[in-house]
């Protein structure tokens, strides 16, 4: 695609998408046209689509930000098209989609009205990601997603559940990477969760699910769930991991059920003779929140290699708990008081560390910033995209 092209569709994308309302009419006239076009699509849709404007017009931006390094847009969409497996689309899907993408841009021209030139323009985006989705798509011979049985199901917090599952073959992932998963409760309605075990032969896997306010999918897995349900788990994603080859030691801060991907690399650490130092803060809001803080502490009795802090914003649980907070066994560290952020920069600026942050996006930008205040270089903290 030449210069003029691309200047011209990228202006296009920037009028319709800032117009009122602009990526939720583009999208709703992207899937008007497809499903237009092939009815039976809607199927593979949950009924609510309303998170679907941000994230793909997300994608169509990445790709018009890329045209002129073409091997990671394609890398991207090749790989969205392998994860799309898991909804039932195939190959021949997006030549349709490639379609309603350029009539989406028609319907909804933006200033400067409708052209010849970015008909043609929006033409060739259109057949560049349908082609490179294509390719994803047929490239990936492994199946979509793999079923696995609830097996034990455990409110530890009213709003927090431990859910236990096994699956006949287990799910190839690394400890720290987490995985889309759906559940018969919502069905089709796919959100990641990331496994707090590695891997076993046994294929058991674990996630820890905190029940989001008004959510559609977390309220569900934690007041529903029933041993023998049974869930789809699709390939892994992400890449939080402890490098060796630096030889740095490492530093761990997770807080709520972020502490899962963290959880999982310690326990695969813990089966290794021969391990970096890791110091792993573990932040709550009330000390009741610190609900694994018992399993890494006996984890780190016996693996002298393993320092867990707990950390919480406040000294005591709230008045409706009924236990009072858990003392640290001899030798461990005590539970410290403060922002989970400003309480690790305390410590100095870690500089020599391999940094991992896990929790809310909230958490882990304020977390971020207060170390890199202290002199933490930024590219030595590592985050999963919340
Ligand atoms: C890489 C990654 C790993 C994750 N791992 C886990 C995990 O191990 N355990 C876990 O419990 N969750 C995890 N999540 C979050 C999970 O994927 C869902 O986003 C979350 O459970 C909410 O889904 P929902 O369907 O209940 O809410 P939705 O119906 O998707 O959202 C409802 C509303 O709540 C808002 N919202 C969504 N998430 C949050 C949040 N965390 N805090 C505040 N508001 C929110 C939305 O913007 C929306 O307005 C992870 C997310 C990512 C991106
Ligand atoms: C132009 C090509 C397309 C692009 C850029 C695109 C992009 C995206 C993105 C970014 C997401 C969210 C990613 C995620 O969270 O998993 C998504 C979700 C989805 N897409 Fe696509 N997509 C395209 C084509 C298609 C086609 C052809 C179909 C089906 C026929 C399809 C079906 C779905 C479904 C079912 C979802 C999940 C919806 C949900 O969970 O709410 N997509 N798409």
């Amino acid at each position: 695609m030449d210069a003029r092209s691309a200047a011209l569709v990228r202006a296009n994308y920037r009028s319709v998408i800032d117009a009122p309302n602009g990526p939720e009419r583009l999208v709703s006239a992207f899937y008007a046209h497809m499903f237009g076009e092939n009815p039976r699509l809607r199927e593979l849709f949950p009924p609510a689509m309303d998170m679907q404007p941000k994230r793909v017009m997300t994608a169509v931006q990445f790709v018009l930000d890329h045209l002129e390094d073409w091997d990671r847009a394609q890398h991207f969409l090749e790989q969205l098209a392998r994860d799309h497996r898991k909804y039932g689309v195939e190959a021949a899907h997006y030549d349709i989609a490639g379609r309603a993408l350029v009539a989406a841009f028609r319907t909804y021209c933006g200033i400067g009205g409708w052209s010849d030139e970015l008909e043609a323009g929006w033409r060739d985006i259109g057949i560049l990601i349908s082609a490179s989705m294509a390719i994803g798509a047929n490239s990936d011979t492994s199946q979509p997603f793999w079923e696995a049985t609830v097996v034990g199901h455990r409110q530890v917090l009213e709003d927090l559940a431990i859910v236990r599952l096994q699956s006949q073959t287990p799910i190839p992932y690394q400890a720290g990477q987490y995985v889309p998963v759906s559940v018969p409760q919502r069905p089709k309605m796919w959100r990641y969760l990331s496994p707090a075990i590695p891997t076993n032969p046994y294929g058991e896997i674990e996630f820890h699910v905190r029940k989001v306010e008004n959510g559609w999918v977390s309220p569900a897995i934690v007041a529903e769930t029933e041993v023998g349900d049974v869930w789809q788990i699709a390939g892994p994603l992400g890449g939080l991991h402890v490098d060796r080859d630096t030889g740095s030691d490492v530093l761990m801060i997770g807080s709520g059920t972020g502490i899962a991907p963290l959880r999982a690399q310690l326990i695969e650490m813990g089966r290794r003779g021969d391990n970096p130092r890791v110091h792993f803060f573990m932040g709550g809001q009330y000390p009741c929140d610190l609900y694994d803080v018992q399993n890494m502490w006996q984890l780190s009795l016996s693996n002298p290699w393993l320092t867990v802090i707990p950390v919480c914003e406040n000294a005591s649980n709230p008045w409706w708990y009924p236990h009072p907070p858990a003392d640290p066994p001899f030798g461990m560290h005590r539970r410290l008081i403060g922002n989970l952020g400003a309480v690790v920069a305390s410590f100095g600026s870690w500089s020599d560390r391999q940094i991992q942050i896990a929790g809310s996006a909230r958490m882990i930008a304020a977390t971020t910033r207060a170390l890199v205040a202290v002199g933490t270089p930024e590219w030595s903290i590592t985050a999963d995209p919340v």
